[in-house]
Order: structure tokens, then sequence, then C-alpha cells
């Protein structure tokens, strides 16, 4: 497994993908950029603004429909055409959780295949077993209305009978059970799978045992099939994996919202000690309106405390933290995204990657450092872009207790050129004129 541990967390990649896949059932509201690079740049350039000039099948479309998708998302609009493109297209694309992603590719495979074949087509693989679970249910709930299309789960614990051959023509699974079934147990033939898809690669690349099972897969497939790559990040490694498995491809990137301090009024409070950040807080807390709240701490243990006294103080609270399965921590995020909790304490670990949109209140109870005790400018930027999105006015709140402390919040002034006004939060008069 792929983890790097950080105050006293561990990041793990495809758990953190899990996370965002089970807190998206809608898509993001987004204005990225889309960037599209085309393998043959003379050809037109074809988008789509409906899922009706995508001439699918009536049955499948009803399954789109079906899932609430009106019509196509960003990545959609171009990812489409190229997708079903014919002849056959690849494509590397740049997509994140929340774009429409899992559903465009859904879509190809289950247009591409051909139901009276009754053999696989199309495979797909994920990094881990949940994740490939997650795009499973995606293609059988779009599939729903197309009973001859049927799909098979190459997973750990799904036992099969050697030698026989598999009638389904959709194929998703984990590299290492993909690679079996299509080599020790021979179910599937390689010579006739038509589209591939690898998607998460970033995480699937992490694991070396999933690079080279994912490439000894793909090295058995014929050069006419169609390769269809996707990844949420590109660096160099991921790059040069892509390029690797996806010959001659159209490109797509979605960059994301840039972040920015420029909406943002930053402050902060100086404290003697914990319980004094904790006052300093619920004054804070009492003297505004404001809709949601996040609360940043270092460590686990000190997120609990807060947890536990601010729920003492007749508080909504909601705790994130690192020894939660997926699955809980989703549920703690759903319920805050949609106003149960108006307060979200976590560690940065915990909260990484997860957008909520609506979060108005930044707090840094413990200033985010580095290994070395620096100013940790890039996660201070990203904790605190989570307020003031889409243009709408955010506030930060920094708890200095050291002089170390006020050292780090000079370096973050210095590094971002913006200046983090001192508040006295024991003066509500001030506070109310400062931060209105
Ligand atoms: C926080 O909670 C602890 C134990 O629950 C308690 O001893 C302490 O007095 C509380 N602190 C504050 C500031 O309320
Ligand atoms: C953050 O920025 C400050 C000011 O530019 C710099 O002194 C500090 O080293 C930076 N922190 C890290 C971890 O790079």
């Amino acid at each position: 497994k792929q983890s790097r541990k950080i105050d006293g967390d561990k990041v793990d990649l495809a758990e953190q993908s899990l996370l965002n896949k089970l807190i998206r059932h809608s898509l993001v509201r987004n204005r990225n950029q889309v960037e599209v690079l085309q393998r043959d740049p003379t050809s037109p350039l074809y988008s789509v603004k409906t899922f009706e000039e995508l001439r699918l099948k009536p049955d499948l479309l009803k399954g789109v429909y079906n899932m609430g998708f009106n019509r196509p998302s960003r990545i959609q609009e171009n990812a489409l055409p190229m997708m079903l493109a014919q002849p056959p297209q690849n494509l590397i694309a740049q997509s994140q959780s929340g774009t429409g992603k899992t559903a465009a590719f859904s879509l190809a495979m289950l247009s591409h295949v051909n139901p009276a074949n009754k053999w696989t087509q199309c495979l797909c693989i994920a990094p881990t077993y949940e994740l490939a679970l997650q795009i499973g249910q995606v293609i059988e709930q779009m599939g729903k209305y197309c009973p001859d299309v049927k799909l098979a789960y190459g997973i750990r614990g799904n036992r099969m009978e050697r030698g026989i051959k598999l009638q389904e023509q959709i194929v998703i699974g984990t590299p290492g059970t993909v690679l079996d079934w299509c080599t020790k147990y021979r179910l599937i033939e390689p010579k006739k799978i038509t589209m591939f898809v690898l998607d998460e690669a970033d995480v699937m690349i992490a694991t070396q045992g999933h690079r080279d099972q994912s490439i000894r897969i793909h090295r058995q497939l014929t050069k006419d099939c169609q390769m269809l790559l996707f990844s949420a990040t590109f660096e160099d490694s991921v790059w040069r994996f892509a390029e690797q498995v996806v010959p001659d491809p159209n490109i797509i990137r979605l960059k994301r919202e840039e972040e920015t301090l420029d909406t943002i009024k930053q402050f902060y409070v100086v404290c003697k000690e914990k319980e004094d950040k904790f006052t300093a807080l619920c004054n804070l807390y009492g003297s505004l309106t404001i809709a949601q709240a996040m609360i940043f701490c270092h460590t686990r243990k000190m997120a609990a405390w807060l947890t536990a006294n601010l729920t003492k103080e007749g508080h909504q609270v909601a705790l994130l933290s690192g020894e939660m399965t997926v699955e809980q921590r989703a549920s703690v995020i759903e319920r805050y995204r949609n106003g149960k909790e108006k307060v979200l304490v976590t560690t940065n670990v915990c909260s990484r990657g997860i957008d909520v949109e609506q979060v108005s209140l930044v707090v840094n109870f413990d200033l985010p450092v580095d290994m070395d005790g620096n100013a940790d400018n890039e996660t201070y930027l990203h904790r605190i872009g989570r307020t003031g999105r889409f243009g709408r006015r955010g506030f930060a709140v920094n708890m200095v207790d050291s002089k170390h402390s006020m050292d780090i919040i000079n370096q973050i002034e210095m590094h971002f050129n913006r200046r983090i006004t001192k508040l006295d939060t024991s003066d509500l008069e001030e506070m109310e004129s400062l931060m209105s």
C-alpha cells in the first residue's frame, strides 16, 4: 500500500481517491479550463453540448438521463466525441473525481461493446478493489436499460473456473486479478479486447506491482485496441507511464481552479497556550455569523481535545480523524456538507483533497509547518484557499502561541506578500469592524 506519514496520520492515495468518490454524488461546479491537444490538429475539434449529439443507443441514453445527468460536463464535452470516434482514437486525460470522468468512460465502454458478441471486449483496470467496485456501480446503473450488456468483476475473491471463457462484454478489476484472468486462467482473450481503460494512473504507478501488472496486461493487447488513460495528476513519472501505454494520444487536461488569497482576509491572534486559543476561538465564533468553519490541528490528539471542548460548549462539531475508516470519513464530510454540523475539526492529512465550497472561516488552531519547523506555505494556501472560493469572501484566523509561531506568520506574509492583521478577540467592537 502506498502511503506517506505526515502529522502522525497516513496519506493513502487510493483511500483519498475512494473518499472523494464516496462524497461526490453530483458533479462539482467548476469553471476549470479545459485544454485539448489533438493527435491530428488539422481534423476538426468536436465538442458536444448535449448527449443527443452523440447518437447513443436509446437504451443507453435512457440510462444516462436516469442517473440525473442532463448535459455533458466540461470534460465530457470534449472527451466523449474522442472516445466514441470512428476509427477509434486514444486518449490521455487529466481529471479529478467529480468531473464526470468515470461516467464518461463508462458510457464509452457501454456504447462500444457489441452485445451480440458473447466475449469480453472492454477491459478496465483500477488501483483497488473498492475503486473497481465504484466504477462497476456506475456501469451497472448507466447500463440499466441495456440488459444484454454484462459486466464481470476481476477482483480478489471472485473465483473463476480455469479454462472457461467469460461471456461478459465488460470486465472491470484490479491489475493482479485481471492479469491472472488473461494469462493464468485464460478467461479473457486479450487479442479480442478492443477498448482498454486505465483509471487513476497516478495511484496505479505509485505501487510498483500494479505498475508492472498494468504493463503486462497492456502488452498482450493488440495495437488496434483503443487505449484510454486517466490520472488526477501529471507528474513526469505519470506522464512517462502514460506515453508508454497510450500511443498517438489525444490529450485533455483539466486545469484546477487556482487557489488564491485575493478574496480572503487574514488575521492572527496572540494566545498563550491551548486553553487560551480555545477561548479565543469561542469568542471569535460567538461574535460572527458564520456559515461554516473548518479548524485545523496538528495532531489527532489536539483535534480530539478541541472537539470535546467545543462540544461541551454546545457547538455542533464534526471530527475528521485518521483512525476512521474511509466510509466513516465520507459520512462525516457528507453531514458537514449538508450543514448538519457547522464546524469541522480536522488534521491536515484527513482533509487533503476535499472540497467544501461553503466554508467561510478557516482557523489554523495550529499553524502549518514542515518537518524542519518552517512555514509550510503550500499547505497554508491549500487550507485557506477553501474559503473565499468562487469569488466569495472568506476569513482566515491563525492562532499564534509562541515566538516561533509568530516567525511562521511572518514567513507566510513574506511568501505571499499579503498582510496578516492582528486581531484581539476580546475586543468585540474591533473584531466586528475588522471582520465586516
Ligand atoms: C477541555 O476538556 C478537558 C477534558 O475534557 C478539561 O479538563 C478542560 O478543562 C477543558 N478545557 C477547556 C478550556 O474547556
Ligand atoms: C515559506 O516562505 C518563506 C518566505 O518566503 C520562506 O522563508 C520559507 O522557507 C518557506 N517555507 C518553505 C517550507 O519553503
